[in-house]
């Protein structure tokens, strides 16, 4: 397993408990260390797992990419994030696929997890992985299987999660299906890795545009003076045609605020314009503009400027449950409130501190001091660990871009 974040080391686990022998090949030597210890970095795997793995001698992680070698399967799990321009940055997959490439050997599978563009398997990592002379289908194994698990959800995880797999060849996708099959409840096999990668994108394309439908939706309820949780609840009510999305602060995540645009650069290079990913990529990025607004009219309703109010976030974390703040929300509106002049706090269980904006942050307890100090409290993330009735009974204004305060009734609070 090359990678060893959120999808490499729960991925890793599942094979190891399967009963393969599992090396984890990383670039941070913390992780390394850490995880040969037996401890875990990422929430949904339990220490007690890795140790155990390590103690059977079924999972151990190195920095040392010559263990390539020894290898029958290498499955890549690298980040695949943005450039500034928006453009794919695939430096860490031809980071990885070179050190495969300079050891690569008879028999070998290789298969691509990370998200990234229609074609890339194909265009990018055949000729690399060629380039020694070997030809992929005969000498070596290529495919491409998107990976979807979905931090903090209790029911769906890496195991019964189906798994989509398509290969350069027949031979490529039969030999990763057989893998897969191993440890996965449900194998997909499709007709190439072109279709594997644009079904991830298809995916989380389709959470976007969604999600900027809603958010659309909720801005225009809020100008005709309707409550759009109303609105949806009773919509979803609908038990065909229908799919309830809810509208937030904004999007987080390493997906869905970024797979999109791997698709649109696609776009762009055949000569077509991806309209609704990049409408929708406007609407949410502007959703965190949005709520500092709501926040500025909840405080002019107390003859306060945002200029030197003391502001507490609650939830900075992407979503409920989980500890990510990766692209969240919560930061883009601390940025924008601070820049105006703000003292912003913030309050969040599972991130006991962060480091943004240039300074270290420790999260605030969550106790009725801490919600009465800020002159507003903006609900970001609403992780079941908050009690919203303690929010309600002791804020001075209250933002909710969550509904989190549904049902109960007081004055100062402000909805999306
Ligand atoms: N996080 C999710 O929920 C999720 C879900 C589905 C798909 N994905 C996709 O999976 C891929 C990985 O995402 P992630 O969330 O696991 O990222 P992550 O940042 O949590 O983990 C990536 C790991 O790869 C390591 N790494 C970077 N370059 C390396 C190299 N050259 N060799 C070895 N290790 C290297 C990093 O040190 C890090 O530990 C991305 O393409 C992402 O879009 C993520």
């Amino acid at each position: 397993m090359i990678g060893l974040g959120y999808v490499g080391l729960p991925l890793s686990v599942e094979f190891a408990k399967a009963g393969f022998r599992v090396t984890g090949f990383e670039v941070d030597p913390k992780r390394v260390r850490t995880l040969n210890r037996g401890e875990s970095h990422i929430q949904d795997v339990p220490a007690r797992d890795v140790r155990e793995l390590v103690r059977r001698g079924l999972f151990h992680a190195t920095l040392d990419f010559d263990e390539l070698r020894q290898m029958d399967v290498i499955d890549i799990c690298v980040p695949t994030p943005l450039r500034k321009t928006k453009d794919p940055d695939v430096s860490f997959i031809v980071a990885a696929v070179s050190e495969i490439a300079a050891r690569l050997r008879r028999g070998q599978l290789v298969v691509l997890e990370s998200t990234t563009y229609p074609g890339t398997t194909e265009e990018l990592l055949r000729p690399m992985l060629e380039r020694g002379g070997f030809s992929c289908g005969k000498d070596f194994f290529l495919a491409f299987s998107p990976e979807r698990v979905d931090p903090g959800n209790p029911t769906y995880h890496t195991r019964n999660i189906p798994k989509v797999v398509g290969g350069v060849t027949s031979d490529c996708t039969s030999i990763a299906t057989a893998l897969y099959a191993a440890v996965m409840d449900k194998v997909v096999p499709v007709s190439s890795p072109q279709v594997a990668e644009m079904v991830k994108l298809l995916e989380n394309t389709f959470r976007s545009v969604n999600i900027g439908l809603v958010n659309e939706i909720a801005l225009l309820s809020d100008k005709l003076g309707l409550d759009v949780w109303e609105v949806i609840d009773a919509a979803a009510t609908k038990p065909f045609g229908f799919m309830p999305f809810y509208p937030g602060p904004g999007l987080g995540g390493h997906c869905i605020p970024i797979d999109p645009f791997y698709l649109s650069w696609k776009a762009r290079q055949s000569g077509f314009e991806a309209r609704f990913i990049e409408l929708a990529g406007q609407v949410n990025g502007n959703m965190p503009f949005h709520v500092a607004g709501r926040v500025r009219e909840a405080l002019n309703a107390r003859r306060q400027a945002i200029r030197g109010s003391r502001i507490l976030v609650l939830g900075v974390a992407y979503k409920p449950e989980i500890n990510d703040v990766r692209e969240s929300p919560a930061l883009d509106l601390i940025e924008i409130l601070e820049r105006e002049g703000a003292l912003v706090d913030y309050c969040d269980p599972y991130v006991p501190s962060l480091n943004y904006g240039g300074r270290p942050r420790r999260s605030k307890p969550f106790r009725p001091a801490t919600l009465r100090a800020p002159d507003c409290v903006v609900i970001i993330t609403p992780h079941r660990v908050f009690d919203f009735g303690l929010v309600a009974r002791h804020a001075r204004s209250i933002v909710d871009s969550r509904n989190a305060l549904k049902g109960k009734r007081r004055r100062g609070v402000y909805r999306l």
